[in-house]
């Protein structure tokens, strides 16, 4: 997709509080940094250093005059929670009018994915396999933020995930690696810009580190335990990658990891991000995590909770008063040291100098005559962009007798709680997005059909009619209505009016608040609700095209049978409604592909394309009973990791090699052909995916090492070629060795991770 974005240059002249600031904050200067850093520190008193380590939540517990309050004494570093410049400006108002040595505050927020316009969820960002898009989303985001006052955000979330139970994979970038690997370092990259200094650019806090996605049965906070070697082949590499990208903050976990809390872990924090990795930037502790060292069982009190979680390596604490109560006894008895204090403050201060709060700590908020007069003014959307990066994330899972694209002509039926549900279709850490913005798919399809085809509309049934369900999902806000009619006259409805219709679409799936933290789920199905409304439409015998809004892979293995199409358009955000018209009515060629398998049932979990193979591999040309499988379940998933149809059909050659055998240091070249055979133009990804059957360890019967999107007319052909080096071939070894072990390799490239061309070559 095309990106011009204009390049917003704004110079606002604030007086420096600090104007002996030695370098310009963007030049990457260290040395200079370091030497301010160092200074500054020598003037601050302990309890003003303690200050720096606390980033208070704006809420009911902690009211905007309190913290005015504590901010003057120089009790609190960061704020987070704030979101307009008059609330930012009048904090930052404080620091710099009344405290000692106005040492500026930082302003973060959890914009995952967009600010005042939301994008879809990270999950569906991944789908788009476009890293330009998900450029797109970040630059667009971190303008958004920082045009608010925002310094930082809370992402990328990169936690790998093979747990659709588990609410977050929603925030993720799904089960691969790889995949999430590019997808969280272009968001960093796009967020921070040249440098998260710059008037329109953000910090990003990389998160949850580590290993959030492996929470045991997808139980929201369980423990995760893993070998070392699992660990830094597929769970570890998104996090450094969105380092390496410059991410300047990193946000501790809240699980354990093989019996240690990420939050008490001095391994990972310090001797993984620190020594091995080079860290420099902050390291923020997630929500309330340093008093539930204590449930963890590893403290026995507050003050011990606060003693460990310093000395591990956690810089600042995310909403709690521990650090505050607790470190200046632990430093007086000599628990902590001062320079253990020092060290985590100096972080703080460092972040706050790469983002340019020394020489400027209005920096992202301007004179408060430039603030907008509407906060929520549609004039400060980026609507265009949302739409276009939407319809790349939608993913055509089903599309019997090509029923889709529908034409835009005759009676069409929509139904179901989620197709004119403003909040839903935003989906979850929807930031300071605002629900009656956004455009839901009666509103889409009522905008592409006007004047030419009827859209009769019925919400069909309620999200879900199970009561504790409900009382769950309302349990903070009023999430989720139920209808004052009961679920069979809401079913006789949306039947009625089906029978009026050439054809049904029923959007269905989950409520924004089912796909969350806090969220898990023991069955993935769609709620029996709804499951039983299509039950119902299926039986009318119109064609049934099925839009799923939902935020993890859910058990579709039913609706696979009784839908004649199914789109998968997780949570689409702002401009979710128009995008999935568009691709409903053939305006935009669906080229979404799945970055997550979906499985059959929940009993198989975990499904996942890059497993391990067995020593008693299960045969269905040959079953045998002591093979690896279930007796009651086919092995595999019902839709694979990177599938996802197309309008048009796409042929791939057989792969070339520009040489069978590859060196040490060496590369070679491996080459297909890929043809669009039908009569649209289209968009598709090829995948690269190698398996190395022989090694010192058993290696994953496949693992994606490269993709490309490409765009291809009617009739036209593309060369693709990747290149394979020794760097794709390395895993960790039984000894934590990061190797390429000499011997053979296949190779695969296709459209998906079960329909490739396969080849063989050696390295010598
Ligand atoms: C807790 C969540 O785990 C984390 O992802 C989020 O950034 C913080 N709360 C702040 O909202």
């Amino acid at each position: 997709m095309k990106w011009f974005y204009p390049l917003l240059v704004i110079s606002v002249s604030i007086p420096t509080a600090f104007a002996t600031t030695p370098a310009e904050p963007g030049v990457p200067n260290e040395q200079a940094r370091d030497a301010f850093v160092t200074r500054l520190l020598s003037k601050m008193t302990l309890n003003e250093k303690i200050g720096q380590l606390r980033l208070i939540s704006v809420g009911p517990d902690n009211p905007k005059s309190a913290i005015r309050n504590m901010i003057r004494q120089g009790q609190v570093g960061a704020i987070f929670n704030t979101v307009t410049r008059p609330d930012i400006r009048a904090m930052q108002d404080q620091v710099m009018q009344l405290s000692r040595l106005k040492i500026p505050l930082f302003f973060a927020y959890d914009v995952v994915h967009g600010q005042r316009t939301i994008f879809p969820i990270p999950l569906g960002l991944a789908a788009s396999w476009d890293v330009n898009a998900v450029k797109t989303v970040g630059r667009i985001s971190a303008y958004e933020a920082a045009d608010d006052g925002l310094n930082m955000t809370w992402a990328p979330m990169v936690d790998v995930s093979h747990e659709p139970r588990w609410g977050r994979m929603s925030e993720g970038f799904g089960e691969d690696t790889l995949l999430t690997s590019r997808m969280g370092q272009a968001m960093v990259t796009a967020m921070q810009g040249k440098s998260p200094a710059d008037r329109y650019s953000l910090m990003t806090t990389v998160k949850h580190f580590a290993l959030y996605g492996a929470v045991e049965g997808g139980r929201e906070y369980n423990s995760v335990d893993m070998s070392p070697q699992r660990m830094f082949q597929e769970y570890l590499p998104p996090y450094k990658a969105a380092l390496d990208a410059g991410s300047g903050g990193v946000m501790v976990a809240l699980n354990s990891i093989n019996g240690v809390p990420a939050t008490a872990d001095a391994w990972l924090l310090k001797d993984v991000l620190r020594r091995q990795w080079k860290f420099k930037g902050i390291t923020i502790s997630d929500h309330g995590a340093i008093k539930e060292l204590i449930q963890h069982g590893v403290a026995s009190d507050p003050q011990d909770a606060v003693r460990i979680a310093i000395t591990s390596g956690i810089d600042m604490s995310m909403s709690d008063q521990y650090y505050s109560e607790y470190l200046p006894g632990l430093v007086k008895s000599g628990a902590v040291t001062m320079a253990e204090i020092d060290d985590a403050t100096r972080h703080v201060l460092n972040v706050k100098y790469d983002m340019g709060l020394f020489s400027d700590p209005y920096r992202h908020l301007g004179p408060a005559k430039d603030d907008p007069a509407d906060t929520n003014a549609e004039s400060r959307l980026h609507r265009r962009e949302a739409r276009d990066v939407a319809a790349e994330t939608l993913v055509l899972l089903k599309n019997r007798l090509d029923v889709l694209p529908l034409k835009k002509q005759g009676t069409i039926a929509l139904v179901g709680p989620l197709a004119d549900s403003q909040r839903d279709i935003m989906g979850s850490w929807s930031a300071a997005g605002v629900a009656t913005q956004s455009v839901t798919l009666r509103q889409g399809m009522e905008d592409a059909l006007r004047g030419k085809a009827t859209l009769l509309y019925a919400k069909g049934a309620n999200i879900t009619d199970n009561p504790q369900v409900q009382k769950f999902l309302n349990s903070y806000e009023p999430a989720v209505t139920v209808d004052k009619q009961s679920p069979q006259q809401l079913i006789d409805q949306a039947v009625d009016m089906a029978r009026k219709a050439d054809v049904v679409v029923a959007a269905v799936g989950e409520s924004q608040g089912m796909a969350h933290e806090a969220s898990s789920r023991s069955d993935i199905r769609i709620p029996q609700a709804q499951r039983r409304l299509l039950d119902a439409l299926k039986a009318t015998g119109k064609p049934l095209v099925i839009v799923l809004m939902n935020g993890r892979p859910l058990d579709i293995s039913h609706q696979a049978e009784q839908a004649n199409a199914i789109l998968e358009t997780w949570f689409s955000g702002t401009e979710g409604g128009h995008a999935i018209a568009d691709v409903l009515f053939g305006d935009i060629n669906p080229s979404g592909k799945l970055p997550v398998s979906f499985p059959r049932s929940v009993g198989q979990l975990p499904v996942y394309y890059n497993h391990l193979p067995t020593g008693r591999p299960y045969n269905y040309l040959h079953p045998d009973k002591y093979t690896s499988h279930y007796y009651d379940a086919i092995n595999g998933p019902l839709y694979p990791f990177g599938y996802g149809l197309s309008y048009t059909t796409f042929t791939v050659s057989l792969v070339t090699l520009s040489a069978p055998a590859l060196s040490a240091g060496g590369s070679l070249q491996a080459s297909v052909t890929v043809t669009n055979t039908g009569k649209r133009s289209g968009a598709t990804v090829v995948q690269m995916y190698l398996n190395d059957p022989v090694a010192s360890l058993s290696r994953p019967v496949e693992e994606l090492k490269d993709f490309r999107r490409i765009q291809l007319a009617p009739g036209q052909s593309e060369r693709v070629s990747f290149t394979v080096t020794t760097d794709e071939l390395k895993f960790w070894d039984p000894q934590m060795h990061y190797v390429a072990e000499p011997g053979k390799f296949n190779l695969m490239i296709g459209l998906d991770s079960v329909r490739t061309q396969k080849t063989v070559f050696t390295l010598r």
